[in-house]
């Protein structure tokens, strides 16, 4: 069992947890993923890993309350246990030896992408970030990022920060001249397909956090398939960390869209 050390909403729909997993804390790293359960009827959840506590041997996750698994979790509180907490899963984020990265953050994506620029400031790298949200009240994470880098908001509205998309942002930045070893972009799979396709432009190297439905996350079911590169890859042991140039992006959106009605269908039983 794995007790819910603190639990706190950052937005209407998007809630943080600290969660006890010492052994997990001991070895995870940035851009590794977890699997839970709240209880043994739950569907699966994997979320990447929001932060990491060694010394309280603790774990965070951030997860917007989307469909009936999650709707479930956000029932419990600080104190109550976690049936399964699985972890930690898929491949580290490559980070080591880059020195001046963008980091790119887009809705509840910004809780992967801020662990990511998190870890790349505290080994010396200048980091560029930048958030979208559709509004301001669904920001999350602003004073973590302004901690770590020279950090840019965006907004749909114009509610908060610059009024646009990240696109735009990051396309003012490599107008201005920016170099980036590498940019690193985090979000809906609209939001990367297009970094990536601005970023081929500009023949900048951009990686890519994907996140399919996963089963087992550990390579035996086929659930989080992806074709990267014309070649078939696993998120859940080749990632989830991808090269976004090679990335079929539209084959991926479709495939997230294949289980919506009964999503919904849970999701509805769940609130019901
Ligand atoms: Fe089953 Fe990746 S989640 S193969």
């Amino acid at each position: 069992m794995f007790k819910i050390l603190e639990k706190k909403a950052l937005n209407p729909t998007v809630v943080k947890m600290v969660i006890e997993a010492p052994l997990i804390a001991k070895k995870a790293k940035a851009g590794q993923f977890i699997i839970l359960r709240s209880d043994d009827h739950s569907e699966r959840i994997p979320l990447t890993i929001a932060d990491i506590d060694q010394s309280r041997g603790s774990i965070t996750i951030i997860f917007q309350i989307v469909g009936a698994a999650t709707y479930k979790l956000n029932m419990l509180e600080a104190g109550d246990e976690l049936h399964d907490f699985v972890g930690p899963l898929g491949r580290a984020s490559e980070i080591e030896g880059l020195k001046k990265v963008c980091v790119i953050g887009g809705g509840v994506g910004c809780a992967i992408a801020y662990p990511v620029a998190k870890a790349l400031h505290e080994q010396g790298s200048e980091v560029i970030a930048v958030a979208g949200f559709r509004n301001r009240d669904l920001v999350i994470l602003e004073d973590e990022f302004n901690a770590v880098s020279q950090f840019y908001l965006v907004s749909d509205d114009g509610s908060t920060g610059q009024q646009g998309l990240v696109t735009d942002v990051l396309r003012q930045l490599l107008d201005q001249g920016e170099q980036f070893d590498e940019v690193i972009a985090i979000g809906p799979l609209v939001m990367m397909k297009f970094v990536c396709q601005l970023t081929k432009e500009y023949n900048v190297k951009t990686v890519v956090s994907m996140n399919p439905i996963m089963i087992d996350g550990t390579g035996m079911c086929g659930g989080c398939r992806l074709t990267v590169g014309n070649e078939v890859k696993f998120a859940c042991v080749d990632g989830p960390d991808f090269d976004g140039a090679l990335v079929d992006f539209d084959e991926a959106i479709a495939r997230s869209k294949m289980y919506q009605q009964q999503e919904r269908h849970m999701y509805d039983e769940a609130c019901n």
